[in-house]
């Protein structure tokens, strides 16, 4: 107990250097409206926590697109399905408010309360981008996720967003949302950090035991084998979504799905189509309880494995 506190208190000096720490919605909105009299551009940076080198190259872009950056620190409950990971999802608040000190100049962590008061009612639901992919797996999940972002957007009033490619039919989803309602954010999108062995950085490696970690590296090598095929001249979608599944399949437990797809409308590539200049490669497989996404962008991605 003792040994917390102490971290605690290391925590938040170490990511005190004017950075501040916001609970409430009101308070927070507050000093966002002072940075914006003092003409600060805010840049903003949603996230979930239990950050990683991912989240922060999300911060540093924001850094170079605004002047005044925060970050949300929110496990959102209307984005996870009744059987998903949102009671064991890891919280580390402490540990998320040291990795951004000196990074960002606020930290929005507000509870559950907060963001959905008891009678909330209002949700943002984005039509045929979101059903592909993700969409028939995570019934209900890009509904939550547009509606806490839209949220966080109406708090925030940021001038500049930054997410990651890594859920890239999140951020063509939220784009999407922007668009649509007119809402006055510009929206960046950061290309995937990788470990150096190629697996994508994910909040969802650290469930991953020893064992199951090296066999999640199927994912990058196959579709690592998938640009080297498209660049070496491989333009028929079943040879190349075939390869990646047949690759995947013998080192994870379930596939949820492999496709190949329109990069802007997320339309899945029919067999018997060629493949396109620039194409969406997407991958969803589970490895024991843990589920993991992936996915390059043919004719335009580097292969997630560099040759040395
Ligand atoms: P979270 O999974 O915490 O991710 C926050 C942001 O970090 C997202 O934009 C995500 O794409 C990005 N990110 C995660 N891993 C990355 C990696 N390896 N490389 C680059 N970017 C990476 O996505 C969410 O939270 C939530 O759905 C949220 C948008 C916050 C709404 O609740």
């Amino acid at each position: 107990m003792r040994a917390r506190k102490e971290a605690a208190a290391d925590a938040d000096s170490a990511s005190y250097a004017g950075m501040q720490t916001v609970e409430d919605v009101a308070e927070f909105r507050r000093i966002l409206t002072e940075a914006r009299a003092k003409g600060r551009r805010i840049g903003f940076v949603p996230t979930m926590g239990a950050l990683h080198e991912g989240h922060l190259a999300l911060v540093r872009e924001a850094k170079k697109h605004g002047d005044y950056v925060c970050v949300s620190i929110f496990v959102n409950p209307t984005q996870f399905g009744p059987n998903e990971d949102f009671a064991r999802y890891p919280r580390t608040l402490e540990a998320d408010s040291a990795s951004l000190g000196g990074l960002a100049d606020c930290i929005f962590a507000p509870n559950a309360e907060a963001i959905y008061p008891e009678d909330d009612q209002t949700r943002v639901r984005v039509g045929a981008l979101a059903e592909p992919l993700c969409g028939p797996f995570r019934p209900g999940h890009f509904e939550g996720v547009c509606t806490v972002v839209t949220k966080l957007f109406a708090i925030v009033g940021p001038c500049v967003a930054v997410f990651g490619r890594k859920d890239y039919q999140q951020l063509a989803v939220l784009r999407r949302v922007v668009q649509d309602l007119f809402l006055p954010v510009e929206m960046v999108g950061v290309p995937i950090v990788r470990e150096k062995d190629g697996l994508a950085l994910s909040s969802r490696n650290r469930y991953l035991s020893e064992e199951e970690r090296a066999r999640a590296l199927v994912i990058p090598r196959a579709l690592t084998s998938a640009v080297n095929a498209f660049n070496a001249g491989e333009r028929n979608v079943s040879v190349l979504r075939e390869g990646v599944r047949a690759s995947i399949a013998a080192s994870t437990d379930r596939i949820d799905y492999v496709e190949l797809t329109h990069p802007d409308t997320l339309q899945i590539l029919g067999a018997s189509e060629r493949v396109l200049e620039r194409s969406l490669f997407a991958v969803a497989c589970h490895i024991g309880k843990t589920r993991l996404i992936d996915n390059v962008v043919l004719g335009e991605d580097p292969a997630p494995i560099r040759q040395s």
